[in-house]
C-alpha cells in the first residue's frame, strides 16, 4: 500500500506510541484518524499532523464500548470518505502479582477488576475496532490492513497476568483475521514491542524498570519512532499478513 492519502485509524493516538505512529505516517502523506479518551492529547497530536500538511482528525471514544466504536468508525468514513488501515494501539496496564504470599499466608491477589479492565481495553477493544474497521472496508470495497499492537509480554511477564493474556490474545486475533479476511483484500499484522521509552514503561516501579533495562541486549529502551517504522512496514508490504514483527532490541522474556 502506498501511504499517500490513505486514511489510517490509530487508537490511543493521542500520546505515546500512537502519537509517534501518527507523525510517522503523516510524514509519508497518510491521513491519520485518531481515537483516544483524552481530548487534549488528541488535539495536540492532530495539530502536529496538520503541520505536516496532511488531513488529520480527532475522535474521542472508549475502544471497549461497542456502541461508541460503531459510531466513531461511521463518523470516520463519513468525514474522510474511506478507511484503508487500522492500528489497534490503545492499551493500559494494571500490573500486580497474580498471588503474593508470606510463608503459607496469601497476602495479595490480582483483583478481578485489574484483570477485567485490561482485558476490556487491550483485547475486547481490539476485537471491536477490528470488527468495525473490517466491516467498513468491505462495505466500501476498500482493501487495507489491520495492525494489532501486541507486546514482548505476550510470552508471560511477571506482574502482568492480565496484560500478557491480552497481548497473547491479540496475536491469535491477528492470525485468525488474516485467514478470514484475505478474501476481501484485507491483511493483518501484529507488532510485539519490547520496552519502549513511553510513559507506560517509564512509570514502572523503579526497581523493576532498572532490572529490565539492564537485561536488554541493545542496552537501551526503544524509541517510539522505531515501532512506528514497523507499522509503516506492515502497511506498505502487500505480502505481509498474519504474522508478528518483534521490535525489542533482542530482549526475550
Ligand atoms: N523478575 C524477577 N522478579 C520479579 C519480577 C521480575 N520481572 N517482578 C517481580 N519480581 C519479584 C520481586 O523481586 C519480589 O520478590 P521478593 O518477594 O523476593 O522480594 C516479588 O516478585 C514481588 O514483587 P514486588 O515486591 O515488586 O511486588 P509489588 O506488589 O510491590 O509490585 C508489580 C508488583 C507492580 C507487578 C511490580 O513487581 C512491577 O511493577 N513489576 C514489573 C511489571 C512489568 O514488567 N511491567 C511492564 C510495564 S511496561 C509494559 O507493559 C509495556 C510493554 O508492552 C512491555
Amino acid at each position: 500500500m502506498n501511504l499517500k492519502d490513505k486514511v489510517i485509524v490509530i487508537t490511543g493516538g493521542g500520546q505515546g506510541l500512537g502519537r509517534a505512529m501518527a507523525l510517522f505516517l503523516a510524514e509519508k502523506g497518510a491521513k491519520p484518524a485518531l481515537i483516544d479518551m483524552n481530548p487534549e492529547a488528541l488535539d495536540e497530536t492532530v495539530g502536529l499532523c496538520l503541520e505536516k500538511g496532511v488531513e488529520a482528525r480527532a475522535y474521542v471514544a472508549n475502544v471497549a464500548d461497542e456502541q461508541a466504536v460503531a459510531e466513531v468508525f461511521s463518523n470516520i468514513v463519513a468525514d474522510f470518505g474511506a478507511l484503508h488501515g487500522l492500528v489497534n494501539n490503545a492499551g493500559i496496564t494494571r500490573d500486580a502479582m497474580f498471588i503474593k504470599a508470606k510463608e503459607s499466608e496469601v497476602t495479595q491477589r490480582m483483583s478481578l477488576q485489574q484483570w477485567q479492565q485490561v482485558i476490556d481495553v487491550n483485547l475486547t477493544g481490539v476485537f471491536l475496532c477490528g470488527r468495525e474497521a473490517a466491516t467498513k472496508m468491505i462495505e466500501t470495497g476498500t482493501q487495507g490492513a489491520i495492525i494489532n499492537i501486541s507486546s514482548i509480554s505476550r510470552s508471560g511477564n511477571m506482574g502482568q497476568t492480565n496484560y500478557s493474556a491480552a497481548k497473547a490474545g491479540v496475536v491469535a486475533l491477528t492470525t485468525t483475521w488474516a485467514k478470514e479476511l484475505a478474501r476481501f483484500g484485507i491483511r493483518t499484522g501484529a507488532i510485539a514491542p519490547g520496552f519502549i521509552g513511553t510513559e507506560m514503561v517509564m512509570s514502572m516501579k523503579p526497581e523493576a524498570l532498572d532490572k529490565m533495562a539492564a537485561s536488554i541486549p541493545a542496552k537501551r529502551v526503544g524509541d517510539p519512532a522505531e515501532i512506528a517504522h514497523a507499522v509503516a512496514f506492515i502497511l506498505e508490504n502487500d505480502y505481509f499478513s498474519g504474522r508478528v514483527v518483534e521490535v525489542d532490541g533482542a530482549l526475550r522474556l
